[in-house]
């Protein structure tokens, strides 16, 4: 078939390196049809789960269970984190070479993985192979105990981005030591960024994430949300988001924490709600109209969501339009404009925190491997059709 493309961009599909699909264990949430269809509308052809899940994706029963799971729902391509416990170190490196990186939780968040002792955090970086790399969040159980006890709540505003840089400092001074490869999930401060320099510079194999909500949102919008815009880490001051874009030449990947609840479980009170929004669906759209702002490049965009994130993770047969990889193709309208409203969202909770958002550049068609897979707001695949990605070495 002959497919007329006149006036339209031709991008590589998107790789979202940063999702929780929610499925098993609260597919009220979400579930990887879902997900998945959710991403697919918004350019992403290539997702890789979060460990969250319930049960958590810690151990080689429970992977193969998701992985089940995934294969029987996806209409992407897909990959999966493994999450690092006090006690599965010895396991995690057994299971390295089925999963695209470890997750570590150095403060806790919606489930229960979390690490916070030196000790497992050190074996847990010398064990797992060290060109895969320790995506961690890192945010610090013990500080924010701290700073509860001086009486501030556990709320996002009183929160001090301080106890961020606390874990931040120790993963990259344990990253070091041991010579591994580390990612940054979700860095959302300028001091964040200016230890991710200054590290990068002395030559620690560290690279960085920053989601579009930090980079699209801060904390006036927080207020304007309420509950809707609780998410960990929280959205920040309007400095800390310029500081984002002023520290973008370091930026390695764009991951959205797409992280979907439903409206029921945010309209409780706040120290109820849960942390998260979704994601996944807008990531394109928002960096679509920043380009067409003149905000960033096009090519600066593709670096951080396709090609960073296949070489960081391996990702053997994605990252480029080229011979030898997939034909991830998205089609995009850069002169057609519309807003984002909560109708348009596939995911299963229905809302983003971008509805009636002005956008100019459209996703018109995307195709996974060749197959049109989607065309303008019709997914046109079956459950099942995602695969799992191969990994390099
Ligand atoms: O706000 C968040 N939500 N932060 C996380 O780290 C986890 C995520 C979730 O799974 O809900
Ligand atoms: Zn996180
Ligand atoms: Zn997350």
């Amino acid at each position: 078939d002959v497919i007329d493309a006149e006036g339209l961009l031709v991008l590589p599909g998107f790789i979202d390196t940063h999702v929780h699909f929610r499925d098993p264990g609260a597919t009220h949430k979400e579930d990887f049809y879902t997900g998945t269809m959710a991403a697919l509308a918004g350019g992403v052809t290539t997702i890789l789960d979060m460990p969250n899940t319930q049960p958590p994706t810690d151990s080689l029963p429970h992977l193969t269970e998701k992985a089940a799971i995934a294969g029987s729902k996806a209409v992407v391509d897909y990959g999966f984190y493994l999450g690092a416990t006090d006690t599965n170190i010895e396991e995690a490196a057994t299971i390295a070479r089925e999963v695209a990186a470890m997750k570590l939780y150095m403060g806790s968040s919606t489930g229960s993985l979390l690490v916070t002792e030196f000790s497992p955090i050190y074996r847990h970086f010398s064990t797992f192979p060290l060109e895969k790399p320790i995506v961690v969040h890192a945010e610090d159980e013990q500080s924010l105990k701290y700073f509860g006890a001086l009486g501030l709540q556990d709320h996002n505003q009183a929160r001090p981005p301080v106890s961020a840089q606390i874990a931040l400092s120790r993963a990259i001074a344990i990253a070091e030591k041991t010579g591994r490869r580390l990612h940054v999930a979700h860095t959302t401060t300028q001091r964040e960024m200016e230890l991710i320099h200054e590290a990068k510079q002395k030559g620690v194999r560290v690279t960085c994430e920053v989601t579009p909500l930090h980079l699209f949102l801060n904390e006036e919008d927080q207020h304007r949300l309420g509950n809707f815009g609780k998410v960990n880490p929280p959205l920040r001051s309007k400095s800390d988001q310029a500081a984002l874009w002023r520290y973008f030449n370091i930026v390695d990947t764009i991951g959205t924490d797409h992280a979907p609840h439903t409206r029921e479980e945010k309209e409780q009170p706040y120290s109820k709600a849960p942390s998260g929004m979704t994601g996944v669906q807008t990531m394109l759209p928002l960096l679509l109209n920043a380009v067409s702002q003149g905000k960033v490049s096009l090519e600066a965009v593709i670096e951080r969501c396709v090609v960073n994130p296949a070489e960081i993770f391996g990702l053997k047969t994605k990252g480029a339009l080229q011979v030898g990889k997939d034909a991830d193709i998205v089609l995009v309208n850069p002169e057609e404009e519309y807003v984002i409203s909560n109708e348009q969202i596939l995911s299963r909770c229905g809302w983003t925190p971008f509805a009636g958002t002005h956008i100019k550049g459209k996703i018109q068609r995307v195709f996974v491997r060749g197959n049109l897979a989607y065309d303008q707001g019709r997914v046109l695949v079956q459950p099942g059709s995602g695969k799992p990605v191969a990994y390099q070495g």
